[in-house]
């Protein structure tokens, strides 16, 4: 197997936030916002990197790509563009999870059905928006190496080290921003399936969540 190369991903732990009235901000979401915690230009420039990181790993054949909807739906395509750019071929594929975060003691993760078999001697990788306690990207990971993908990688844009679970040991190949424990939405992320189109990503209002 070759050896894998990934940089750093940018930890902006206590870094303050930018305020809503420093950038363009659509009005339908901004007195929702605690602020900006990541602009979309810094989140383009981190994705390119992610790719060429990802392209520095020889495949031979296609990378199956597969998107964990809904949440990483915008990583997923500015990601395989730039791949493509790359000269590094691509093939699409989706996993939709559900997971429950009102029951944070079971939280149960729910996958769509999906044809596991495909997977077997090929390229792999799994791109997920947010890896938080753990739970999804373990579940969909041990899934998926029971049927001996031929190399298996994970590509998560942000990572909250704090609230991951003792218990899960996994941890992404490609990390985009390491985050504090705050609510985020924005960049293809939700609450409530609110604010996925809004370009930056921001901060949630503790009131909002909470009600
Ligand atoms: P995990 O299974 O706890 O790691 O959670 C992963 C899933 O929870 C992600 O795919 C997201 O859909 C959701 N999630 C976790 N944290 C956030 C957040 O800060 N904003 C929006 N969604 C989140
Ligand atoms: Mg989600």
């Amino acid at each position: 197997m070759a050896d894998l190369y990934s940089s750093p991903p940018i930890d902006i732990r206590g870094r303050p936030l930018t305020g809503v009235d420093q950038l363009v901000v659509p009005e339908v979401y901004r007195n929702d916002l605690k602020g900006i915690m990541i602009p979309k230009g810094e989140m383009k420039d981190r994705v390119e990197k992610i790719a060429e990181d990802i392209s520095t790993f020889p495949i031979q054949g296609d990378l199956l790509s597969i998107c964990m909807l809904k949440g990483a739906m915008y990583f997923f395509t500015d990601l395989n563009r730039a791949l493509g750019a790359l000269d590094y071929p691509v093939e699409f594929e989706t996993l939709r999870s559900r997971s429950y975060h009102a029951e944070e003691s079971t939280g149960k993760v729910i996958l769509s059905p999906f044809d596991y078999d495909m997977i077997k001697d090929r390229h792999v990788l799994v791109v997920e928006d947010i890896i938080d306690t753990g739970r999804t990207l373990d579940k969909v990971v041990s899934k998926m190496k029971e049927h001996n993908p031929r190399s298996l990688r994970v590509a998560c844009l942000f990572d909250k080290p704090s609230r991951r679970l003792p218990q899960v040991n996994l941890q992404p190949d490609y990390v985009g921003f390491v985050i504090d424990d705050e609510f985020i939405i924005g960049g293809g992320l939700d609450f409530n399936g609110r604010y996925r189109n809004l370009s930056h990503v921001g901060v949630l209002k503790d009131e909002l969540r909470l009600k």
